[in-house]
């Protein structure tokens, strides 16, 4: 059993990981919530207890016993908080972009690098990749062994969960304003994205960078290739669209072998965590509607270039706030604990 910390257990992610936290049956002794100080006294809910949030300092992971700690409050916190939870003991489960890209840290999703996981000592942290990046990875990986992938070229579109609660609030506000005929009002008060997000679609995520490439989808690129050890070419357009909570992605996989529609749905079909759902005749597809809530990449309109045999089309879609977030990171620490959980407690409790 283990004592966790959630840094930003008040946050959107932060609230994620209680619910899969007790779905999950996590092996937890002591669940320690951690924000910043405007939060000091507010309450969570885990299982049936009621627990108060803690201020996050350098300190409490050491006074708290903490073996484990999930952080998601953005890369600064991370960049300032995560080495003291490391020397204070702890793993690290990072949720945000600072250490994604570090050589001695490593980049994991489960269900395609778990062996990844025993670089954890070199920092004592883990990070868990970008959200748009985990779903796609899970449905490459069974693809890129049957069919050899050289390139993907990919547009997302992106729910607003992906801007934490913030963002959530800011499209919740815009439809309301907009159904009482005041959305220009509302999108002048916008904060968190660059333009009107109701009835919008913004192809703009994260930082312009050098290329007219955004940090987003620079972060596909770079991560893909870490996680799958590859040198695939990936192309991405990130785009944000008016949806609460699941992304969704057209993807073109360019392959060294000839590719197959029923191949694809059979390899796609028996890889852990993946749902095939592709039966257009019955108008049967993934969408956010279906993937909200769940823990699963939901795959389909699978289908041949109508012109090259070694290219394939799909569409995936999967909860951003769970796959791409907290049920990721969960999935880390459970492996990590049949990893190294034994030597671990050994090490440091002496059992
Ligand atoms: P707080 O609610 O006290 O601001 P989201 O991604 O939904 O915006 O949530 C961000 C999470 O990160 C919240 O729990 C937030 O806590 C936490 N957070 C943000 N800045 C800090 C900070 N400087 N120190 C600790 N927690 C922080």
């Amino acid at each position: 059993m283990y004592n966790v910390a959630i840094v930003g257990a008040t946050g959107a992610v932060g609230e994620e990981f209680l619910r899969v936290l007790e779905e999950y049956n996590f092996p937890i002794k002591k669940l320690v919530p951690l924000a910043s100080a405007r939060s000091v006294g507010k309450e969570v809910e885990f299982k049936d207890k009621t627990l108060k949030v803690k201020e996050l300092t350098c300190e409490v992971f050491e006074e708290e016993e903490i073996d484990i700690a999930f952080f998601s409050a953005g890369g600064s916190v991370s960049a300032k908080f995560a080495p003291c939870a490391a020397e204070a003991g702890a793993v690290v489960i990072d949720n945000t972009s600072y250490f994604r890209m570090d050589p001695d840290v490593p980049l994991v999703v489960p269900e395609v690098n778990p062996e990844d996981i025993k670089l954890w000592k070199k920092k004592g942290i883990i990070a868990n990749p970008n959200c748009s990046t985990i779903q796609m990875v899970i449905s490459l990986a069974p693809l890129h062994k049957e069919f050899g992938i050289k390139r993907v070229d990919v547009a997302t579109y992106q729910a607003v969960s992906g801007a934490g609660k913030k963002g959530m609030e800011e499209l919740i506000e815009q439809m309301r304003a907009l159904f009482n005929f005041k959305l220009d009002k509302k999108v002048e008060e916008r904060e968190v994205f660059p333009w009107q997000i109701a009835l919008n679609v913004i192809p703009h995520i994260d930082k312009f960078m050098d290329g007219g490439w955004t940090r987003e989808e620079l972060k596909m690129v770079n991560e893909t290739n870490k996680i799958m050890h590859s040198n695939i070419e990936v192309a991405p357009t990130c785009v944000r669209v008016p949806v609460l909570r699941s992304h969704s992605e057209a993807i073109t996989i360019y392959c060294e072998k000839e590719v197959s529609v029923e191949k694809a749905r059979e390899v796609l079909a028996n890889f852990e965590d993946i749902k095939v759902i592709d039966n257009p005749e019955k108008n049967e597809y993934p969408m956010p509607v279906i993937a909200t809530d769940t823990d699963y990449v939901y795959v389909g309109r699978i289908r041949k270039d109508l012109y090259e045999d070694n290219v394939l089309h799909f569409f995936n879609v999967a909860d951003q706030l769970r796959v791409g977030a907290a049920t990721n990171a969960v999935r880390i620490a459970l492996k990590w604990i049949e990893i190294e959980g034994e030597a671990f407690l050994k090490d440091k409790y002496g059992k």
